[in-house]
């Protein structure tokens, strides 16, 4: 006799996102920096399809170059279902399909969508229903950007960047996206931060005791007033991005000079994000940037977190 589950298949979808304020303060013991951000979901989407399996097995596809990542088991989405499995005592497996489209090794949080939603397909799936608190809790230990990606829409992140507290968010802001074909690691853009601040420590001012974000974006956000967003987009990483890919300081000039109301390095790159001051100027932008041979995409924002859609 086959056995009937109640549910044979749950596709979960979770987005991507932009770190529209990204302050970055001292290192801690365990090697993670503290900080504040200001995280935006974006509607660039991770899909997870799981199966039930006796195993943990995986596939992944998608509308982005996915060559780059692991399917073994340093695979995020892998270890957020072993995670999940472990911590319930569930003792069968699970078949995950991975459809990536947010870019790989972009700066966008992609590999932590994929690990948010692994846990809410698997936690369906499975029937375990942990609850959204200690569901919060398992994110945390998968990496600081997971959190994020089970919440999405707009959200305060501090210590790691997964405390997370909600932000008012009104409207639409548009975005247009220039993707790189070559990924950073987020490491090593955090090594050459902390190497540029070690070089320069006597010349700067001590980092605030406690990274804060400032509250003027907050207030542009909970305005959906992106002109004034633009004028306050930080990111405490772009130099060091910029740093190790040395072009994006074009890709950003371009974008400025064709209509963007402000661009940013996305996280930790090398993504680069531009804002727009409607979603007719995206449209507008992107032909331009697509004209000069780059890949543009278009996303809005705020967007919801992972969410099960089939
Ligand atoms: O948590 P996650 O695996 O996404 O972090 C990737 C890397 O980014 C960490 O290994 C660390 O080098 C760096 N990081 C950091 N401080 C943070 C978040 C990430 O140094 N708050």
């Amino acid at each position: 006799m086959t056995m009937a589950y109640e549910q044979p298949q749950v596709r979960v979808r979770a987005p991507g996102k932009i770190n529209v304020f990204l302050e970055i303060g001292e290192t801690q013991p365990d090697g993670y920096h503290q900080l504040a951000t200001a995280f935006q979901a974006v509607s660039l989407y991770e899909d997870v399809v799981a199966t039930h399996a006796d195993d943990f097995g995986l596939a992944v596809s998608g509308s982005v170059d996915v060559s780059g990542v692991p399917v073994d088991d340093r695979n995020l989405a892998l270890r957020a279902a072993r995670l999940l499995a472990a911590e319930t005592g569930y003792a069968g497996g699970v078949r995950l399909e991975v459809l990536k489209h947010v870019p790989v090794a972009g700066g966008m949080g992609g590999g932590s969508a994929d690990a948010a939603a692994a846990l809410v397909a698997c936690d369906a799936l499975w029937g375990t229903a942990v609850g959204s608190a200690r569901l919060h809790g398992l994110a945390a230990r998968l990496g600081a950007d997971v959190p994020f990606a089970l919440k999405g829409g707009t959200a305060i992140g501090t210590g790691r960047g997964d405390e997370l507290s909600p932000a008012l968010a009104r409207g639409r802001f548009d975005w247009v996206l220039v993707v790189s074909e070559e990924g950073l690691s987020t490491p090593e853009v955090y090594g050459a931060l902390d190497r540029h601040r070690d070089r320069h420590r006597l010349d700067i001012a001590p980092a605030r005791a406690v990274p804060a974000v400032d509250s003027a974006v907050l207030h542009a956000l909970r305005a959906g007033d992106p002109a004034t967003l633009a004028e306050l987009l930080r990111n405490d990483l772009q130099a060091a991005a910029l740093g190790l890919r040395p072009d994006l300081a074009e890709t950003l000039e371009l974008g400025e000079s064709s209509g963007a109301l402000a661009g940013i390095v996305s996280g930790s790159g090398p993504t680069v994000a531009f804002l727009a001051e409607s979603p007719e100027a995206a449209v507008d932008l992107q032909t331009v940037l697509v004209g000069q041979g780059l890949d543009a995409l278009l996303a809005h924002g705020p967007v919801p977190g992972a969410r099960v859609v089939g």
